[in-house]
């Protein structure tokens, strides 16, 4: 597996490329052993800034094609943007536009891990934010993002490592996550769920896609909660999770996608409540101890492996007398004639194994149900579902 790691940045003393060649040997290193490392200097691939007129009269640049060609064989990227002027340094934007009139799906699909540093305390902060935001469109798949301020202060010059403490800790996370994804022997499950670029994609849609009213079996069972702090997981748009707060309950929603929980933080607003949000992957989102009135999972599909994971951790996150409220596509829906849930046998959940999973909880309802959906335009018609109430023994 090749690796492809560069600082977008022309500096011959780029604290970027820094950051970056120790966050590709520290990888390589702890966790994939096997990976083959290029480090990339952009000083090499010197271009012309990038202009139509220069285009048409002497074509690409090879360097472009050749910086092109160096991602297309790469199997994953890491890359650390440095910040000019609140945007990417002029080398790097003028490389990307000539690449980007070979194919403007630069990245070409591959898995990135995006860093910034700077010496001020926002550690290149805006960059990474354009750069994050960008990356789907342009062909990557973002996998983790992580911006280092007052880099002077914070890494080892000598060493040529980030000195002990927060910001270590949050590239072991990082790179943990980004392990996790190019060698799936690091998983604790295999993810044929789809990722955070497709949830991206689906809610940038003009229309919520499941709605902004909440889901039925959540309507009806909500007075069960007893007062006190709801997390909402895989929350998507927060259409449950803004109908939760507006019963009193202080909500936070969860969700991989940013931009479902960007459209959760705007319903909110308009709806008058508060909302905390928080963009995580299940897989390494800690739900904590004794922590939750009220757990709420609605169409929440993952792998086996992931769901025993969380429905362990939710026993435990739950306060004694807290409520977990789930509904899940059962393996039936892959036969009715309702649309919603993923088209995998893998993902959906049934009744007997919801209530052998929550062993932890005194079951008060579990039950696979056929029920008329309506949903935004994803979740319609006749379908069939696993609905479940469970309270944590007090
Ligand atoms: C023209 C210019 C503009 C800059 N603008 C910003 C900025 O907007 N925000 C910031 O945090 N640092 C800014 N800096 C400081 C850079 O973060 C700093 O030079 C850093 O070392 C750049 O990373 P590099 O060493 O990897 O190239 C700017 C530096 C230059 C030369």
């Amino acid at each position: 597996m090749k690796i492809l790691a560069f600082a977008a940045s022309s500096s011959r003393s780029s604290i970027n490329k820094a950051l970056v060649r120790h966050a590709a040997e520290r990888l390589r290193a702890e966790l994939l052993p096997r990976a083959e490392l290029e480090l990339l200097d952009l000083n090499d691939l010197e271009v012309p800034t990038y202009s139509i007129d220069r285009e048409r009269a002497d074509g690409i640049p090879a360097a472009a094609t050749r910086f092109f060609e160096m991602i297309g064989s790469a199997d994953a990227l890491i890359i650390s943007f440095a910040e000019h002027n609140g945007a990417y340094t002029a080398a790097y934007k003028s490389l990307y536009d000539w690449a980007s009139r070979i194919d403007a799906k630069v990245f070409q699909g591959k898995p990135l891990l995006a860093l910034s540093t700077s010496p001020g305390g926002r550690g290149g902060k805006s960059v990474l934010e354009v750069a994050t935001k960008a990356a789907p469109r342009f062909g990557a798949e973002l996998i983790a993002s992580l911006s280092v301020p007052r880099f002077h202060n914070n890494f080892d010059k000598e060493r040529g490592a980030l000195r002990e403490g927060e910001h270590a800790r949050e590239l072991t996370r990082v790179l943990k996550q980004f392990a996790a994804r190019l060698d799936p022997r690091q998983r604790t499950t295999k993810l044929p769920a789809p990722g955070a670029p497709m949830w991206n994609e689906r809610y940038s849609e003009r229309f919520a896609s499941y709605g902004t009213e909440p889901n039925d079996f959540v309507r009806a069972v909500a007075s069960r909660i007893p007062a006190g702090p709801v997390l909402v997981i895989a929350a998507g748009e927060g259409r449950d999770a803004v109908y939760l707060a507006e019963r009193g309950h202080e909500v936070t929603a969860m969700d991989l996608s940013r931009v479902g929980l960007e459209n959760a933080a705007k319903l909110a607003t308009k709806r008058g409540v508060a909302l905390t949000t928080v963009v995580a992957d299940l897989a390494d989102y800690e739900l904590g101890d004794a922590r939750w009135a009220g757990i709420v999972a609605i169409w929440a599909h993952v792998p086996p492996a992931l769901r025993r994971a969380v429905f362990a951790a939710s026993v435990t996150a739950l306060r004694p007398g807290g409520v977990l409220i789930l509904e899940s596509y059962a393996p039936a829906q892959l036969t009715t004639a309702g649309k919603g849930g993923p088209p995998v046998a893998e993902l959906l959940l049934d009744a007997e194994t919801a209530r052998r999973e929550l062993a932890g909880l005194e079951i008060e309802l579990c039950q696979e149900t056929r029920r008329t959906i309506s949903e935004g335009r994803y979740h319609l018609g006749l379908s069939a579902t696993t609905q479940v109430l469970g309270v944590r023994p007090a």
